[in-house]
């Protein structure tokens, strides 16, 4: 029994290593010269920041940006030295708001190791953030293209803004769905249609094309926070960083707004104000989480997160070359999918 349910996990496991390495297989060597790059960046000569540049390389992720902005630019005429300085700009960005977000977030692990707050405390952490943050503008101006500095500067005010309507959003007592849209359109979405906007313009693609590969990425970027949201509810999932954290975080995501929205249960209205207000016991929580997978609310925002898929999907013809057009249909499909 014990081991059929083992099986079932290696097998789903393997389906997923499967699909990640198909993915990249139309840019498996502009990859691994972009993560050569990538560990050429991170370096110092002061002390501190070299031991916050090892820590943060033992593990470095999905890489998923830099896969989507490698792809793009392949399919659109070709990965150029500015794809490769936009992408480390990038891909340094996300660094940087992964280290001050869980300061903000107050969490200890990620990417299955101790975050940089938890190993070096918080001073160091934001301090490290920065210097990261002044590198990735370092990357952008090294392209040379006004557009993209443009761009990844835009980026910048939108996370931080994105950050902020969540920090304040914890004090309100309205679950309108819009309002979290607006949420994650700023703090992730605005990253990943960055990210595709980059790549175009980094290619030479034309007007059309960037406006495309900017849809494209926002409507992945949507649906990589949904998938994100879901996973905090789940409790046995080895994703790498702290289940069940939102909540205690304050922060109510698309599964319990639906079921707040749709039930006028008193009880649940009284535990949401309580998470809200930072008040919550562990026990509220775990029942407010239990009241939202039994009231439909994992299935409902996995619908919304199918909707954005399949939107990404759609703009895709703009990517004329049959491998790269595949191979980011099946990097929208494993955003949906990924079990990390
Ligand atoms: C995490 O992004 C932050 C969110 C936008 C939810 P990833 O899940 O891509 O993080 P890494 O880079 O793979 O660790
Ligand atoms: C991620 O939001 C947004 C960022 C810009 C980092 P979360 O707070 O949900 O991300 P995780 O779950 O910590 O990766
Ligand atoms: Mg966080
Ligand atoms: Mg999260």
């Amino acid at each position: 029994m014990l081991s059929d349910f083992l099986l079932l996990l290696l097998s789903l496991n393997l389906k997923q290593m499967d699909l990640q390495a198909q993915i990249k297989l139309p840019i498996a060597d502009e990859l691994a010269h972009f993560v050569e790059l990538f560990d050429r960046t991170l370096d110092s000569t002061n002390a501190t920041l070299h031991e916050v540049y090892s820590h943060l390389l033992k593990s470095k992720g999905k890489l998923m940006r830099p896969t989507l902005m490698l792809l793009l630019a392949k399919g659109l005429g070709g990965v150029t030295d500015e794809t490769y300085s936009a992408a480390l700009s990038l891909e340094l960005l996300h660094t940087a708001s992964l280290v001050h977000d869980d300061i903000v977030d107050d969490s200890r692990e990620r990417r299955g190791q101790l975050s940089v707050n938890a190993l070096f405390g918080n001073k160091v952490a934001v301090l490290s953030g920065d210097y990261i943050l002044a590198q990735a503008l370092g990357y952008a101006a090294q392209t040379g293209d006004a557009r993209i500095v443009k761009a990844i500067a835009g980026l910048g005010k939108h996370l931080s803004e994105g950050e902020l309507l969540q920090l304040y959003n914890i004090g309100s007592t309205d679950y309108d769905e819009n309002t979290y849209l607006e949420i994650i359109t700023k703090k992730t979405a605005s990253l990943f249609a960055t990210c595709t906007r980059c790549a175009a313009i980094s290619a030479r693609a034309g007007v059309h094309e960037v406006a495309m590969c900017d849809d494209f990425g926002r409507y992945i970027g949507l649906a990589f926070q949904i998938r994100d949201d879901i996973f905090d509810y789940s409790d046995h999932a080895d994703i790498g960083k702290p289940t069940g954290n939102d909540m205690k975080e304050r922060k109510l995501t698309l599964p319990a707004l639906f079921v707040l929205n749709a039930s006028t249960d008193a009880r649940l209205h009284d535990m949401a104000r309580l998470v809200r207000r930072g008040e919550a016991t562990d026990a509220q929580i775990a029942s407010l989480v239990a009241a939202t997978v039994e009231g439909g609310g994992i299935e409902y925002a996995t619908t919304v997160m199918q909707s954005y898929v399949d939107k990404a999907k759609s703009v895709l013809d703009v990517i004329a070359d049959d491998a790269v057009r595949r191979s980011l249909e099946l990097y929208a499909d494993y955003v949906a999918r990924r079990d990390h």
